[in-house]
């Protein structure tokens, strides 16, 4: 009726043409998190999780970022990159997670602990990590907990990180904090032993943020970097994957030999589907949306990031994380 079929495929391949020339042309890099569209992952220069995205951000001479991932990502990498633009193509995307902790919250449980020592979730705002003592990824929370001097943790804000970082550090009190990923929190017990029956030579591995009892049932607790180190150098050749289905993916791509199951499709966050490559070219084109931090509170959220950093290189830890 209208003369021509829309095609799919060349609309994609232009919009990637696109985005690769201007790329080039703006000194951009796209970073994107390992939960990203596969259409995203794809074009992405870097991938990894929240930590190698935090480091690679530290380490590369671009003008600009492309950040693919949610607001805390690209609010991190900003303050740990006052001279340079960071993009979030989709100002929209959040995190629940990090929206479940405020500045006056922080202070109350902060005055209610004094002594206290606290450490942030990457996942939480700027103001919440300028009033936090040190950060912490998936990756390294039980290394950062177990460099601190002080007894008494005040964990924010993801409370099955928490727990599962008491049970490694157990010389530790960490007060635990009511937050939970809206994502992670899908995935229940029921689902994780009937993905066992299902697939019964498949080793489960999770993240952290999942609840106890699904974490009992896994073989591995990992950052998603580390289910990446880990499923590598195993064994076995089938995997049930507790987290995020944007995983699979490259989880796939990079083991061809391995198969890789999630145990419910209900593993999807809305918030990181929402980066798609339309908004990534537009964003390069337009320069836009700049993630700006005011700088009183960059320079003390800055110092907790930072401390993290020194933490992982203290410990030679590599920037593709190995897991908590
Ligand atoms: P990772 O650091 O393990 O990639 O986790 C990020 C995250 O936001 C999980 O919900």
């Amino acid at each position: 009726m209208f003369g021509h079929k829309f095609n799919d495929e060349a609309y994609r391949r232009d919009l990637v043409d696109k985005i690769q020339k201007l790329k080039k042309a703006k000194n951009a890099v796209i970073i994107a998190h390992n939960y990203q569209r596969e259409e995203v992952q794809k074009i992405a220069d870097y991938h990894g999780d929240s930590l190698a995205l935090a480091q690679t951000a530290v380490r590369t001479d671009a003008s600009i970022i492309v950040f693919c991932g949610v607001h805390f990502m690209a609010e991190s990498a900003a303050i740990l990159n006052p001279n340079k633009k960071v993009l979030l193509p989709v100002l929209e995307a959040g995190c629940p997670l990090a929206d479940m902790v405020t500045v006056d919250k922080l202070r109350e449980a902060k005055a209610k602990h004094k002594g206290a020592v606290t450490v942030c979730y990457v996942n939480t705002s700027a103001d919440v990590k300028a009033e936090s003592d040190i950060c912490c990824t998936s990756s390294n929370a039980v290394r950062v907990v177990r460099s601190l001097r002080e007894k008494e943790v005040i964990f924010i804000p993801d409370k099955n990180l928490g727990r599962y970082v008491q049970s490694q550090v157990p010389d530790k009190k960490i007060i635990l904090w009511e937050g939970f990923c809206q994502t992670h929190l899908r995935l229940s017990e029921h689902d994780v032993k009937a993905a066992m029956a299902r697939y019964p030579g498949a080793e489960f591995i999770a993240h952290p943020e999942c609840d106890p009892e699904v974490l009992a049932h896994a073989a591995a607790i990992l950052s998603t970097a580390g289910m990446f180190k880990h499923v590598k150098k195993s064994s076995k050749n089938e995997f049930i994957i507790g987290t995020e289905l944007g995983i699979l993916y490259r989880l796939q791509v990079e083991n061809p030999e391995k198969k890789f199951y999630s145990p419910t499709p209900h593993l999807l966050c809305a918030h990181m589907k929402l980066t798609t490559l339309g908004w990534v070219l537009h964003a390069l084109e337009n320069e836009i949306h700049v993630i700006k931090v005011d700088p009183d509170i960059a320079e003390r959220a800055k110092k907790t990031l930072e401390r993290m950093l020194e933490v992982c290189q203290e410990t030679k830890e590599q920037v593709l994380g190995d897991g908590t």
